[in-house]
């Protein structure tokens, strides 16, 4: 874009000196004058279509809320946002091949981090409408190859491309009737952005036990809010807008409540996660890990209600609303799969 911009600065200026140079000859020997140059070729009308984005706050605005978003900050873009099978998600021309194709091609030399571009289709028609989303199509989940597709509402679609699970939960990605499962590594899991599986309720080890669970798309989150409702809210107090924080002024639209904790649910589900945490170190399937700092599960091969015990815990502690995404559905895995760990044991 740099160049097309000096480009067309460059234009301007050469139109305005054709326009001033007049052959003249010496005083008292005015020969003929000469031809007149071409006319220049009409720039692009930027004054006008520009400056219907390039003038007040419009874009300063949001480039100061996005400061603060780990959007912005990119801290794993030189870490995954190259390679083909996840720049998808963490590179901005990922993200754009993979809208524009279905596919990464190959890996990314020089990945940039999710900017304007990234999320806008700006400098297309260079009007004010190029802030349409790139994307407000339903997304099929990647768990089940794209047989379930969510649609949440325009913006909120728009998210969930890249916040949902990446791998199935054990007993789905298991052959029928398999009765263990083995984790292959430390990483196994979910992956670290499962908010669209919690919020929609889809794709969590369901574990039978005390609790019923809500019918799928039953949440009053679901039906009544969206990403964007409670993330973009108008910007106040470092929250909503492009900080993509979720703000207390958007919950207050609906709640009466003083913070995020609204009746005890965040509370009540960080007490449950440790619980269970606590029950897979008990079981060895969970150990801490010096290296990376961190409750990682031990390689291993395990009864099949363990490793989705496991596939539970780390998802929803990822999900990191604790709860809020859909109150019920977490309260009801954390619950069930907490009762069966302990019969089990
Ligand atoms: C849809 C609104 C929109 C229109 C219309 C638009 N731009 Fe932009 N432009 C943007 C946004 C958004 C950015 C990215 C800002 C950022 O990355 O923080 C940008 C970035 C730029 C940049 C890079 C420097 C900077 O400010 O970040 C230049 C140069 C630029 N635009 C020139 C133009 C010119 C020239 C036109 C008209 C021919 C134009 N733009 C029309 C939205 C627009
Ligand atoms: C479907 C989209 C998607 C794909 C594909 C994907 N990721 Fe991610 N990844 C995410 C999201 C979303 C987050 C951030 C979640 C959050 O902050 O809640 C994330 C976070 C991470 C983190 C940070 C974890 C942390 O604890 O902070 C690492 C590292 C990472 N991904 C590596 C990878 C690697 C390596 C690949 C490819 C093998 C990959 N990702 C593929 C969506 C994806
Ligand atoms: C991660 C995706 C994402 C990124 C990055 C992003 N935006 Fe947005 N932007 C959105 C979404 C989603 C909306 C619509 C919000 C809503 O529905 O409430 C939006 C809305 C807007 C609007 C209002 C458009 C209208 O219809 O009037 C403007 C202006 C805007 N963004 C500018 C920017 C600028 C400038 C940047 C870079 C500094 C940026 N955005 C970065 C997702 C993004
Ligand atoms: C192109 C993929 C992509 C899209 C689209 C996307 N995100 Fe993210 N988001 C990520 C990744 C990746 C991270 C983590 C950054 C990292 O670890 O490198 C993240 C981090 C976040 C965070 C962590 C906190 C912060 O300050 O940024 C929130 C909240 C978030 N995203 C919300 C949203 C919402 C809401 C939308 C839709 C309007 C959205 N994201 C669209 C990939 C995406
Ligand atoms: C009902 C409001 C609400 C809805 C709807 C919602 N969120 Fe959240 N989200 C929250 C709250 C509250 C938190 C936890 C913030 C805290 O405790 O600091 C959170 C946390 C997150 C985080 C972790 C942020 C961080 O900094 O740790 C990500 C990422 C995220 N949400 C993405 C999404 C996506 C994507 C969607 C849509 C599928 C979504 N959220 C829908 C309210 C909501
Ligand atoms: C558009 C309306 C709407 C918005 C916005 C909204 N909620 Fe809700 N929320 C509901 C409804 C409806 C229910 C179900 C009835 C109830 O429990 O009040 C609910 C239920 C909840 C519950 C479960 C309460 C319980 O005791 O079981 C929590 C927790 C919650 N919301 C937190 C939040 C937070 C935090 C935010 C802001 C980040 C938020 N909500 C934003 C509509 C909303």
């Amino acid at each position: 874009m740099k160049t097309k911009f000096i480009f067309h600065i460059l234009l301007m200026t050469a139109i305005v000196f054709l326009a001033s140079c007049v052959k003249e000859g010496p005083i008292g020997l005015t020969g003929e004058d000469g031809l007149d140059g071409q006319d220049g070729q009409d720039g692009q009308d930027g004054n006008v279509t520009c400056l219907a984005c390039h003038s007040g706050t419009t874009i300063s605005a949001r480039q100061f809320q996005y400061a603060s978003s780990i959007h912005k900050a990119g801290t794993n873009v030189a870490y995954a946002g190259g390679r083909a099978g996840c720049a998808q998600c963490h590179s901005s021309e990922g993200f754009i091949e993979f809208q524009a194709n279905g596919l990464v091609a190959s890996d990314i030399s020089m990945p940039s981090a999710i900017n304007c571009e990234t999320c806008h289709i700006i400098h297309t028609a260079f009007t004010y409408t190029d802030f349409a989303l790139r994307s407000e199509e339903p997304v099929g989940l990647i768990i089940d190859q794209g047989v379930t597709v969510l649609d949440i509402g325009d913006g909120s679609n728009l998210c969930i491309n890249c916040h949902q699970a990446r791998t199935a939960e054990p007993q789905t990605a298991s052959v029928a009737g398999a009765t263990t499962f083995r984790i292959t590594n430390t990483h196994y899991g979910p992956h670290h952005g499962p908010q669209a599986n919690i919020f929609a309720g889809q794709g969590f080890a369901e574990i039978t036990g005390p609790v019923t669970y809500p019918v799928a798309g039953s949440s009053k989150h679901l039906e009544q809010a969206s990403c964007t409702v409670c993330h973009m809210d108008d910007y106040i107090d470092k929250q909503g807008g492009h900080t993509f924080k979720p703000s207390l002024a958007a919950c207050q639209e609906c709640h009466a409540t003083e913070n995020f904790d609204y009746g005890g649910v965040q509370f009540d589900t960080e007490e449950k996660l440790t619980e269970l945490r606590d029950l897979l170190i008990s079981l060895g399937v969970v150990a801490w890990y010096e290296v990376d700092q961190a409750y990682e599960p031990v390689p291993g091969t395990y009864p099949m209600v363990r490793a989705q015990a496991y596939y539970n815990w780390i998802g929803i502690e990822e999900d990191r609303s604790l709860g809020v995404h859909n109150p019920q559905y977490v309260n009801a895995l954390l619950t069930n799969t907490i009762a069966a760990l302990k019969a089990t044991k």
